[in-house]
């Protein structure tokens, strides 16, 4: 098994009416990570779930919690999401005013930092905090719903950073978020991502299966 590729399903596909079964389901799975997509209908056009709802996801599962906060101003949340529970808090650059200030703001919560890069957000836009991140949250789709079409040209850009990160020596993650499937996953593993996010594949192919599912991303 491929054991440094890490597999972290989206629950924005999963079945809201049973989002605590759900999460159990995907740890029986084999998930590494539970991805938690929160939207605000400001910074993104969707609206989803808020800290209160992770706070009852959290009994049910030890695994990571890899909560992906596209909301607009983000800090004065971030300590909401860590009580409630999240352990990876990634934000984008565009809903802080200071970017040092919000990477602070997490690490005083004792969680680790991700940042994530819309498909036209540059790298530069992050470079300079490389050293201070635990991981960097390439988007493969515009960010704001499930179910998008893959954007290939943000492979250039995760090969750029793959690149960046081993010239500084750092040990940053690279996670990829948005229309991932059996066909791609490969080409995102290649270009330096060693997380990959999807729920739709992972909720709809192979009538749900998620160990299947999960299995075939994983080894692909
Ligand atoms: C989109 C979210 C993604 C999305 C992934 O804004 O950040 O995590 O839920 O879902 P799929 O794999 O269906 O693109
Ligand atoms: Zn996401």
């Amino acid at each position: 098994m491929n054991n440094s590729i890490k597999i972290s399903p989206s629950i924005l596909s999963a079945d809201f009416s049973k989002l605590g079964s759900e999460v159990v389901a995907l740890e029986k799975a084999g998930a590494d990570y539970i991805h938690i997509d929160v939207m605000d209908g400001h910074f993104v056009p969707n609206l989803t779930i808020g800290p209160e709802v992770i706070k009852k996801l959290r009994p049910l599962t030890k695994k990571t919690f890899d909560v992906h906060l596209m909301i607009s101003p983000v800090d004065n949340f971030i300590k909401d999401f860590a009580k409630a529970g999240a352990d990876i808090i990634t934000f984008h650059p565009e809903a802080t005013k200071n970017t040092s200030k919000t990477i602070n703001l997490i690490k005083k919560e004792n969680k680790k930092v991700g940042i994530s890069l819309k498909p036209n957000s540059k790298i530069n836009l992050i470079e300079n905090y490389l050293s201070e991140i635990d991981l960097v949250l390439i988007m493969s789709v515009e960010p704001g719903f499930g179910g998008q079409k893959f954007i290939p040209e943000v492979l250039e850009k995760t090969k750029l950073l793959k690149d960046l990160i081993r010239q500084k020596k750092l040990k940053v993650d690279i996670e990829i978020d948005g229309g991932i499937n059996f066909e791609n996953c490969n080409l995102a593993k290649k270009a330096g991502a060693n997380i990959l996010v999807s729920g739709s594949t992972i909720f709809k192919e192979n009538n749900g299966d998620l160990k299947r599912n999960i299995e075939i991303l994983r080894k692909n």
